[in-house]
């Protein structure tokens, strides 16, 4: 396959169309696709077939996925998976639904550091080479969570709040999940 290079992404240069691909058709054509080495599957709302070409890329067994990561939830097992696989692992639910804001360790951290609790959660993640997708509604924490790198946690407080973890501490179950722990 040739690629693609522009502002650091690196597109495969044959994709799959997509637009009038509905239904089931569309499920097997994309998983075919993805079976065959495609890695570059074209979508869009306007073509109303987002949620086949999900199913499709679902069916594939493609290696993908986000998964729950904050501190209150031990991800150690997937992120060393991930790392020995070389894949890349990004956080959802990553300040844990908010609560992490009022967590007194993560204050107590923070003050060292002059950053808020988030900051410091957000901080842990990336600092451990994971990915985080934190959803404000805030202008102002728009700014504040991408203000987290012009510092960088000590490894004993890394360690403090990687400690802070459990395996059963999901935020989030959903029906389709997989069996997680
Ligand atoms: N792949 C999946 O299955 C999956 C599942 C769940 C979520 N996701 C994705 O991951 C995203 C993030 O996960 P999430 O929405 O569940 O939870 P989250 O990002 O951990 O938490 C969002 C909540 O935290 C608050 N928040 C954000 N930044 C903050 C800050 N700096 N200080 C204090 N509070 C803050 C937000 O409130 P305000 O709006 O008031 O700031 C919001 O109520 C989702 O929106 C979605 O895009 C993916």
């Amino acid at each position: 396959m040739l690629f693609v290079e522009a502002n650091g992404a690196r597109i495969p240069a044959i994709g799959l169309g997509t637009w009038e691909l509905r239904g089931r058709a569309c499920a097997r054509i994309v998983e075919q696709a993805l079976r065959l080495g495609y890695r570059h599957i074209d979508t869009a709302q306007v073509y109303e077939n987002e949620r086949e070409v999900g199913e499709g890329l679902r069916a594939s067994g493609v290696k993908r996925d986000q998964v729950e990561y904050h501190p209150y939830l031990d991800q150690s097992k997937v992120r060393e998976a991930c790392m020995r696989y070389g894949m890349a692992l990004v956080a959802y639910s990553p300040v844990a639904k908010g609560r992490i804001k009022s967590d007194h360790a993560l204050q107590r951290i923070g003050e060292r550091y002059g950053k808020t609790a988030a900051q410091i959660c957000l901080r842990w993640l990336v600092q451990q080479g994971v990915a985080a997708i934190p959803r404000t509604s805030k202008l102002e924490r728009l700014s504040e969570n991408i203000e987290i790198f012009d510092f960088e946690l000590s490894e004993e407080h890394m360690q403090q709040i990687s400690g802070m973890g459990s395996a059963g501490s999901r935020l989030t179950d959903f029906g389709m999940a997989p069996k997680w722990d």
